[in-house]
Formats: structure tokens, sequence, C-alpha cells
């Protein structure tokens, strides 16, 4: 079993979603994958992953003895994966609890753990369970210097591996000179890039109907990442908008 958690300090760059369609690629792949959503009080894995209806019990109803820890987790519809909902009240869950419950999914390949923002509790208990961690970025300098701040505090844990995913890159303002590209990123924060995912508006409207479509330009992108994370390779390939959207600017 691997243990992987999605972590990035700053709110709002991308854990949940890359969190999700990692998985998803994985379990296309015929790895047995689950997630699980450390983000308590905040949690919307299930949301994103378009499961929240059928959620029955949580880590906390398994914490408490409610349920069983399988009997709490949730299929997609479309794939494989399998989400461990995060608990809907924000009661206290111990680093250990939580670290026993992953330790129970050992039937899996992949436990990929999506941390809540912040560095504070809930950063610890999803971190320390874990074997290996993705720090996700946007190219933004506040997202970046967040991003910093956690390697550090990853440094303080016993992780085989830690790598990075840059979210929402725009290739044609890197092209400008307006955006720092993902290998500065990556040279910055002292991490190997092992996954750039470009700004996709099919990512917000399709999340809401549910899969994000083959044909959106983040696929590929999440492809690469999925090889990567299987593999244990740190490839990293530059972002370039297909030949439709440069005909728009010719
Ligand atoms: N590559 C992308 N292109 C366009 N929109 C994206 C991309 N990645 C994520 N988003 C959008 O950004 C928003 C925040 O993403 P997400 O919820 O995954 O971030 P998060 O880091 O988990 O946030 P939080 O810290 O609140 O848990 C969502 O609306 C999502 O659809
Ligand atoms: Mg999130």
């Amino acid at each position: 079993m691997r243990k992987i958690v999605v972590t990035s300090g700053k709110g709002g760059v991308g854990k949940t979603t890359v969190t999700a369609s990692l998985g998803r690629k994985l379990a296309d792949m015929g790895f047995r994958v689950v997630l699980v959503d450390a983000d308590v009080g905040l949690n919307n894995l299930d949301v994103v992953i378009g499961i929240e209806s059928r959620v029955v019990y949580d880590i906390g109803d398994a914490l408490s003895g409610k349920c069983r820890v399988f009997q709490a987790l949730v299929p997609d519809k479309d794939s494989t994966l399998r989400v461990l909902p995060s608990s809907r009240d924000s009661k206290l869950i111990s680093a250990q609890a939580f670290r026993g419950v992953v330790e129970s999914l050992s039937d899996f390949d992949f436990v990929i753990i999506d941390c809540p923002a912040g560095i504070e509790n809930g950063f610890h208990r999803a971190v320390s369970a874990a074997s290996e961690a993705i720090v996700v970025t946007t190219p933004s300098a506040s997202a970046i210097r967040d991003a910093d701040k956690v390697v550090a505090l990853l440094s303080g844990y016993r992780l085989d591996d830690v790598s990075l995913v840059v979210n929402r890159m725009r290739p044609d303002m890197v092209a400008r000179g307006e955006m720092m590209p993902a290998e500065d990123i990556a040279r910055l924060l002292h991490l190997p890039a092992i996954g750039v995912i470009p700004e996709d508006d099919c990512i917000t409207l399709y999340q809401q109907l549910g899969r994000v479509p083959d044909f959106a330009l983040s696929e590929k992108a999440y492809a690469l990442l999925a090889d990567n994370v299987a593999n244990r390779t740190k490839n990293y390939a530059e972002i370039r908008y297909p030949r439709f959207r440069r005909r728009r600017w010719q």
C-alpha cells in the first residue's frame, strides 16, 4: 500500500481536484485506489467526485464504532475508485486514530489523502498518516511561498518521497513572461515536478456534472501525472495549448 498525502499550505490551489483526478486515473490503470478526505469540517471530496448523495457513514462513524472502515467506503459511479468521506461535524479526530484508519486500508494499492489547507492540526493529522507527499501549488507568488513553508514542515516527517504538482498553469502567460514556468517553481522549492496541470475551464464546468471528459485540456497532464506516480518516475512536460487555441490569435 502506498500512502500519498496531497497538500499545499495555501487554500484553493487544487488539492481536492488533484486528489480526485489522480485517483481516477490510477483506478483506470487497474490499481485499487481509495481517497481519504482529511479535510474535517470543510470536506468536499465527496462533492467533487459526485458521491455526496450516497454517503451513509463517514470516518467519524468508523472511529466511533458505528460501522467498520470498509462499510464507510463509497464507490465511484464511473471507476473502481472508493472514497472514505470525512466527518461531517468537526469533532476532534486524533492523528493516531486517523493513522489507524489509513493503516486498515492495506488491501488497496494506493491511499490518497486530501489534506486540508493550512499548517495546523489537520495538516499534521493528514501528513503523519502518509509515507509520500505531493505538494500542489499554483504559479502565484503567495501560493509558492506557502508551498515553501509546507516543504520545510514536511522535512520533519518521515516521508520516502516529496514531489511537486503545479496547477492552473497558463502557457500563454509563461510565453509572455507574465508567469513563472514550472521548471523555475520546482527549482525554487527544491522539489521534482511530476505534474503540470493547465488552467482548464472544463474542470470547473464538469466537476458539477461528474467526470471531467477525456477531451479536456487537463486530461493528458493528469495521465502523465498518474504514470509518474505509478512508476515512481519524475518526468515533467511543458504544456502547450492545442492548435485550435493558437489559431484564434493568428
Ligand atoms: N487546473 C484547473 N483549471 C481551472 N480550475 C481549476 C483547476 N484546478 C482546480 N480548479 C478549480 O479551483 C477551485 C479550487 O480547487 P480545489 O477545491 O481542488 O482546491 P483545494 O486546494 O482543495 O481547496 P481547499 O484548500 O479549500 O481544500 C475549484 O473550483 C476547482 O474547480
Ligand atoms: Mg480541498
